[in-house]
């Protein structure tokens, strides 16, 4: 079919299933920004905003990727940490070409490599954040020098599909510091920063465009809303009628105001009480900030049982996790954000059949009568009960469960059939011998076949 730029046309479209079943996308955050790669361990979003507020927040705003933000903002802790270091003088331009030569020792495919062995499906990168400054030698650009030396998203492209996985595009289609310098300082100069001049909706059109044209990407990964006279629809239709099996964000509509369409939302930082019919994406820095903060230390990064813990929280609620990384201006991604991922990848290369391609059940929690809190999710006829603790006892009683007669219950990573009873609604399940079992973050059971 042809879409339409309409909300009607566009709703049409359908999540398609490579996007249901992918459950992990690696974000990308790689700018200027990840030359002073500073910002304060301040908090996680969600926290910092219900206990100090949003002019709080940007005072002392975590996420390195707003350095151009902060360091304008008197008395920040980045402003005071700038001139310490920089001198008064130094703009956000001179930190340019320091990046555009870090680049050079840039390799892509072992980056692709890397996502692909963590289990990742798909990868979605930063072609242009809020300062403007863009990734891939457009032909429209505003300030010659805010331009990368070397085509970045169109090499990660090339790597991420020799690899076998979908490549995503983050533009920041509502903030652009290169084209409006406002500064945002809190909830209300964040909305005002949106630019509404219809000369900038043509420069963002012209990019997204380029960006459909020239890499054909998956999704398209908007930020912080969009100019109104831009006309988002046209945009996604264009998209859609050139990749049907494209999906797109909710952030082309800021708070929703616009109605218009979208594949998924894309909360951050978030956590989700009960299943959300609506496809969603969680994402997330393994730390504070989207950005490499030199400053990230392992105690402020989510440790890897966090990280599997609240993965699978998320797939048991039909969402996807978007996880950031913050490479540095070298491309060199830290030892504390290389080990998660490889934990959150050796998790999966066991339990990945509860995950990749799977959906939700009816349920997305339960709880074990030894307190061991439970996640559910179903793939192929199966029913997948996941632990998100290691068991102490001979034997699990998980509760409310109650399974076919003819049901056979393994451990993934373990090799027997496990014994089992059902004592009332509950399920007793015993055990394999966990001190013989490699420590896990979490612990999947598998039920074949799954209840009715
Ligand atoms: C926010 C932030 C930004 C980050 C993004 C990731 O909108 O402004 O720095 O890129 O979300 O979700």
């Amino acid at each position: 079919m042809t879409y339409q730029p309409t909300t009607e046309s566009l709703s049409q479209h359908k999540v398609p299933d490579w996007f249901n079943d992918a459950k992990l996308g690696i974000f990308i955050h790689w700018g200027v920004y990840s030359v002073p790669a500073w910002a304060p361990l301040t908090g996680e979003l969600n926290q910092v905003i219900a206990e100090r507020g949003w002019e709080y927040w940007f005072k002392h705003n975590p996420y390195a990727e707003w350095y151009y933000n902060s360091m304008k903002l008197e008395g920040s802790n980045t402003y005071n940490d700038h001139r310490a270091t920089y001198g008064k003088d130094f703009t956000y331009d001179d930190f340019i070409p320091t990046f555009n030569t870090a680049i050079t020792k840039w390799n892509p495919s072992q980056w692709a490599k890397l996502f692909s062995k963590v289990g990742a499906k798909y990868v979605v990168l930063t072609t242009k954040h809020h300062d403007g400054f863009l990734l891939w030698p457009s032909k429209t650009v505003n300030k010659p020098e805010r331009v990368a030396a070397r085509d970045i998203v169109g090499e990660l492209t090339q790597a991420v599909r020799k690899e076998g996985m979908r490549m995503g595009v983050y533009y920041s289609g509502g903030i652009d510091w290169s084209n409006q310098d406002t500064t945002v300082t809190d909830f209300e100069t964040l909305g005002k920063a949106v630019i509404q001049d219809p000369a900038y909706a043509k420069y963002a059109n012209t990019h997204w465009r380029e960006l459909i044209d020239r890499y054909q990407p998956s999704i398209l990964w908007n930020d912080i809303g969009y100019p109104v006279a831009g006309n988002a629809s046209e945009i996604i239709a264009y998209f859609y009628n050139k990749v049907p099996l494209g999906v797109v964000n909710d952030r082309f509509d800021l708070g929703g105001q616009l109605g218009l369409h979208f594949d998924f939302s894309t909360p951050e930082y978030a956590k989700l009480k009960d299943i959300n019919p609506r496809k969603w994406e969680s994402t997330r820095g393994l730390g504070y900030s989207f950005g490499y903060n030199q400053n990230d230390t392992n105690s402020n990064m989510i440790s890897v049982d966090e990280l599997v813990n609240s993965f699978v929280d998320i797939v048991s609620k039909n969402g996807n996790l978007l996880l950031n990384i913050g490479p540095d201006a070298n491309g060199e991604i830290s030892k504390p954000q290389l080990e998660r991922l490889l934990g959150l990848g050796k998790w999966l290369s066991v339990n990945g059949e509860a995950i990749f391609g799977s959906r939700n059940w009816i349920r997305s929690e339960g709880m074990s009568s030894e307190n061991i809190s439970v996640r559910y999710t179903t793939n192929k006829g199966n029913l997948y009960a996941v632990l998100l603790d290691t068991p102490s006892g001979k034997t699990i009683t998980i509760q409310g469960l109650t399974v076919p007669e003819n049901a056979t219950i393994t451990m993934l990573g373990a090799e027997s059939e496990l014994e089992w009873q059902q004592n009332g609604e509950n399920l007793v399940v015993t055990l394999p011998d966990m001190s013989s079992m490699e420590k896990s973050p979490a612990y999947t059971m598998k039920i074949s076949p799954m209840p009715l």
